[in-house]
């Protein structure tokens, strides 16, 4: 079981960093378009990929697999840093789609999800336990 959750957790990354990409990326790109009906879903399937990543993290946190590591750093880098940037990462996201979709008209839709997906991009990406960093790889994989 908790097996299968860090697998799925771990290549769920590479979803969530595809799908926000191309978000923000073709939010960018069409930011002068009258029509909004693609983005609408990229900007929710995006949101839905973040969130089902919060439940999984969430269980990955109650299992407590991770308090075993006894690599130096590891435990303090999963509950102060990766959990807490990567729930506010979550937040901005579903503000992307949230705003956006609320939003009158169809320029600030892009600007909205364009702002938001982007800070939440970086934010994602910088607090991935990627392998090739600090002593990430005696512990975490790149799938
Ligand atoms: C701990 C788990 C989760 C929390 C705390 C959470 C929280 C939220 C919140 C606060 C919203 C409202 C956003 C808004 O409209 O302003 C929302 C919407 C939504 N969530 Fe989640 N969620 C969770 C898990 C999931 C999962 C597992 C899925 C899908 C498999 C999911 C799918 C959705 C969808 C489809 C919406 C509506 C999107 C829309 O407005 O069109 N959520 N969620
Ligand atoms: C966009 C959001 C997120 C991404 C891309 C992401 C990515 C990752 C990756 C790549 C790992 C290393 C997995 C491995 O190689 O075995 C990891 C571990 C972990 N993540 Fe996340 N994560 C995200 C959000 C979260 C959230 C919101 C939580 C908690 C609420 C969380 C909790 C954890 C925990 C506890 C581990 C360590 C699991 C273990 O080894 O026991 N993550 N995450």
């Amino acid at each position: 079981m908790i097996t299968g959750l860090l697998h799925l957790h771990s290549t769920m990354r590479w979803i969530i960093l595809a799908l926000v990409l191309v978000t923000l990326i073709r939010a960018y790109l069409n930011r002068s378009n009258s029509e909004f009906g693609v983005q609408y879903k990229l900007g929710l399937f995006s949101m839905i990929a973040l969130h089902i990543q919060l439940l999984v993290g969430l269980a990955l946190l109650a299992n407590g697999h991770w308090a075993e590591y006894t690599v130096e750093g590891i435990k303090r880098f999963i509950m102060m840093e990766h959990t807490t940037m990567m729930i506010i990462a979550v937040v901005l996201g579903t503000l992307g789609h949230s705003l956006s979709k609320r939003a009158e008209d169809v320029a600030s839709k892009y600007r909205k999800q364009f702002i938001f997906f982007g800070i939440s991009f970086v934010v994602i990406l910088s607090m991935i336990p990627w392998p090739c960093l600090r002593n990430f790889g005696e512990v975490f994989n790149w799938i």
